[in-house]
Parts: C-alpha cells; sequence; structure tokens
C-alpha cells in the first residue's frame, strides 16, 4: 500500500492483530477464539459464548453458575435509571434508549479511574460488560412497557434466577412468568450467538477508537451502539422487515427488487464489505426462519416471499444475503416489535466489544489516522475577521 494512497471506507486496511474472531479468511469459517460459529449456535448457550469471548475459554460448568449469578443481579435497574427512561420520549428509537441509558448507568456505577489505564488486570471491564449485558434486556422492556400503557415494569415479578438472557427478555416483553416457547427462545439464544462478534465491524472498530484513547468503559460502549445503530450496519435488519411488511406476495417482491436496483438502491439484508459469497451466518437464521414459518402460527408466505428475494440478489447481482436478512423475519414471528430488532444486537454484541476493548488496552496505540487535504490553500483572514 502506497503511503499516500487513500483507502476509503478503509477497504482492505488491516488496523491491527486480533485473537477474538475469524470472519472471511481463506479456508477458515467464522470461528469466535477458534471454535467453528455452526458448533457454538448447535451446542452452547449465549452465556457460554459470552464467557468465551470475554475470557477466551469456555467456561467450567461453576463459571457458569457464578456468571449467571451475576447476571441475575444486573438485571436490577437503579431507580434513577428507570426515572431517566420514564423521561425519555415514546418516539425515541430505542437504539437511543440504550445508548442513553448505558450513559446514565455509567454515571451511577462509573468505571474506576484506575482500571482505565492500560493494565492487564481486566475482569473489572469483563464485570462491566456483564452488568451492561444483564441490564439491557430490562432496560428496553422497561421503556417500552412505560410507554405502552404506563406501567413501571416489576421486572423480577417475572423471573427466575435460572432464566437466561433470551428467556428473560422474551418474559419482559411478554409480561409471562411462563418459560418462553422452546423454538421462540431458541432464536433469541441463537441469534445472540450470531450476533456476538465480529471482528473489526464498525460498532466494534469504533469501540476500539475510543478504548484507544484510554476513555471508560461506557463511552466505548455507548459508541459502539450509536455505530451499530445506522442502516449499513446493525440497523439492517429492522430496514429489512419494514420493505418485507409492505410486501404480499412473490410479485410484488420482484418489483421492488427490480425497482431499487434500477435505481442503484441498496437492498438491506444483503451485501457485505467481507463476505462476497456468503455470510456463514445467514444458514442458521434462514433455518430458524423456516422453522417458525412451520409453527401453526407461523407465516409461510413471508419465508416464501423471503427466499423470492434472496435468490433473485443471487442471480441479478451474484449477491448473497448477510445475517440481518433472515434475522427480520425471524424475530418477526417470534412477534419481537419491529424497533427492537438492534436492540436485541446490542445486548448480543456487547460481549464482542468488550472483548475488544480488553484486546485493545492490552496491545494499546491511539488509533489516529490521516486524511488527504483537499480544502483551500493557505490564505490571509480578512482584517477583523468579517466577509468584506
Ligand atoms: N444492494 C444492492 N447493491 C449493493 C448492495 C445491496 N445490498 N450492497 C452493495 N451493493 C453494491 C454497491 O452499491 C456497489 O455498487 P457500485 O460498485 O456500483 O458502486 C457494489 O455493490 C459493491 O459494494 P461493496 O464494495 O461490496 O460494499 P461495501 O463493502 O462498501 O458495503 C455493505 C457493504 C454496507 C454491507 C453494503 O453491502 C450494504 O449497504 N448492504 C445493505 C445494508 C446491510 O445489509 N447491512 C448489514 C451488514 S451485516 C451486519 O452489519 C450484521
Amino acid at each position: 500500500m502506497a503511503k499516500d494512497e487513500i483507502r476509503k471506507g478503509l477497504v482492505g486496511v488491516i488496523a491491527d492483530k486480533s485473537a477474538v474472531s475469524t470472519v472471511g479468511r481463506k479456508d477458515v469459517g467464522l470461528t469466535y477464539r477458534g471454535y467453528r460459529i455452526e458448533d457454538l449456535a448447535r451446542e452452547c448457550s449465549f452465556e457460554q459464548v459470552l464467557w468465551l469471548l470475554t475470557r477466551g475459554a469456555l467456561p467450567t460448568p461453576d463459571e457458569l453458575q457464578q456468571l449467571q449469578k451475576r447476571l441475575v443481579a444486573a438485571r436490577r435497574l437503579p431507580d434513577e435509571v428507570k426515572t431517566c427512561l420514564e423521561q425519555m420520549p415514546a418516539t425515541a428509537h430505542p437504539m437511543d434508549v440504550l445508548r442513553t441509558g448505558c450513559s446514565v448507568l455509567g454515571t451511577l456505577e462509573p468505571e474506576l479511574v484506575d482500571n482505565v489505564r492500560m493494565t492487564k488486570e481486566h475482569e473489572d471491564v469483563i464485570r462491566i460488560g456483564e452488568r451492561l449485558t444483564g441490564s439491557f434486556g430490562p432496560m428496553i422492556c422497561y421503556w417500552y412497557h412505560f410507554h405502552q400503557s404506563g406501567e413501571r415494569l416489576d421486572i423480577e415479578r417475572y423471573l427466575e434466577d435460572d432464566d437466561s438472557l433470551s428467556q428473560v427478555f422474551l418474559k419482559l416483553l411478554f409480561k409471562s412468568a411462563a418459560k418462553p416457547d422452546a423454538l421462540h427462545n431458541k432464536v433469541v439464544d441463537t441469534s445472540y450467538i450470531l450476533y456476538a462478534e465480529h471482528d473489526f465491524a464498525a460498532s466494534t472498530f469504533a469501540s476500539r477508537v475510543t478504548a484507544s484513547t484510554m476513555s471508560d468503559v461506557y463511552s466505548c460502549i455507548s459508541t459502539a451502539i450509536g455505530t451499530l445503530r445506522g442502516n449499513l450496519h446493525g440497523g439492517a435488519n429492522e430496514a429489512v422487515m419494514h420493505f418485507l411488511e409492505d410486501l404480499n406476495n412473490e410479485q410484488e417482491a420482484a418489483d421492488m427488487v427490480n425497482s431499487k436496483l434500477s435505481k442503484k438502491e441498496v437492498i438491506m439484508g444483503f451485501g457485505h464489505r467481507i463476505y462476497k459469497n456468503g455470510d456463514p451466518r445467514n444458514a442458521v437464521f434462514k433455518d430458524l426462519s423456516h422453522q417458525l414459518s412451520q409453527k401453526p402460527e407461523g407465516k409461510p408466505h413471508l419465508y416464501a416471499i423471503s427466499q423470492h428475494i434472496e435468490g433473485m440478489m443471487e442471480n441479478l447481482k451474484g449477491m448473497y444475503a448477510n445475517a440481518d436478512f433472515y434475522a427480520a423475519s425471524a424475530y418477526h414471528q417470534v412477534g419481537i416489535p419491529t424497533y427492537l430488532f438492534t436492540p436485541l444486537f446490542v445486548v448480543a454484541r456487547t460481549s464482542g466489544w468488550i472483548a475488544h476493548i480488553v484486546e485493545q488496552r492490552s496491545q494499546n496505540r491511539i488509533i489516529r489516522p490521516s486524511s488527504a487535504y483537499i480544502g483551500p490553500a493557505e490564505r490571509d483572514l480578512p482584517s477583523g475577521g468579517f466577509v468584506k
């Protein structure tokens, strides 16, 4: 790479070493700490994956039990957080709610200044990550119900100590103390695993930029949430659902695809910076969406329309669905409101962000690229500083 070559969008730039995941490497699939994503999705819970990502090894049964206890404690929202959630408008986007909730928690339970230093002692950082991961589901459900019905959600009323993070979310969303439907729970738990980590994706890189300045963990995570929100990144799962909702049959889907492509518009849920021959997460999400569509209350037409669009994109553009495409129809068939799709991505990805913040701190150099200046040449200020 020539010294003054511009790599727009940092395409192809290898910004640092990382031991967290492999994405799109030749002859290697998507792995977290060396374990294949398909195996993790089939055999493990999200809680095991959270431990794996943040600590580098799978947990023992005892470690998993300790983690579960901490995640149960992390469900508690301080009154100050609840008050802030009540003050936020009903029209707010839930991603803004989470970004703000993260900041508010950071004012109440700040990271100790010593930990912000580049120490090799990372357990405290990981504990903050666990606190945030455990509280994000309750936070979003508290805000949701308060603004839907004015109810101040009694979080523990519906929950038990052995509830997983996916069960917590589904129980609180539907205000039910019963264990959620097994397939619905599997969809949310597996989506958490699939969404948990993805190398230097935009939000992760953003969190590493913030970490590289020696800022605190809450600032790193709120930076990441703000970056994930956009439609070209995590926000794509919501954007997919918005167009799927408008389509009644395959002909309408075909017309939509042809119309967008003729106007050179991007179709959300397709394409990827790294994967040019398909996203390995897509097969898992697609299978879950298909399983849901086969249930009595499933929506086979939604799955069929999605398949039709997928086929057209492959044939017309040689472009493949990414993780967000079938996540949309899967979440929708579980009954999750569309604007809560990307917040679920936050619950999951916080573990990956934390793993990267720890890694950045342990091998830190401030991330500070340069630009090729194209502004005005040096010139004199008019006298008095006014335009003549
Ligand atoms: N629909 C139609 N055309 C597309 C799409 C798409 N989804 N994605 C890329 N293209 C086009 C581009 O416009 C570009 O066309 P051009 O050469 O005529 O300018 C060409 O394909 C090549 O684009 P890339 O260089 O491969 O795209 P890039 O790496 O810059 O962007 C991105 C990747 C942002 C994911 C892009 O494919 C996109 O916008 N997809 C839709 C949004 C989306 O689904 N995002 C989720 C990503 S996965 C995740 O965050 C979990």
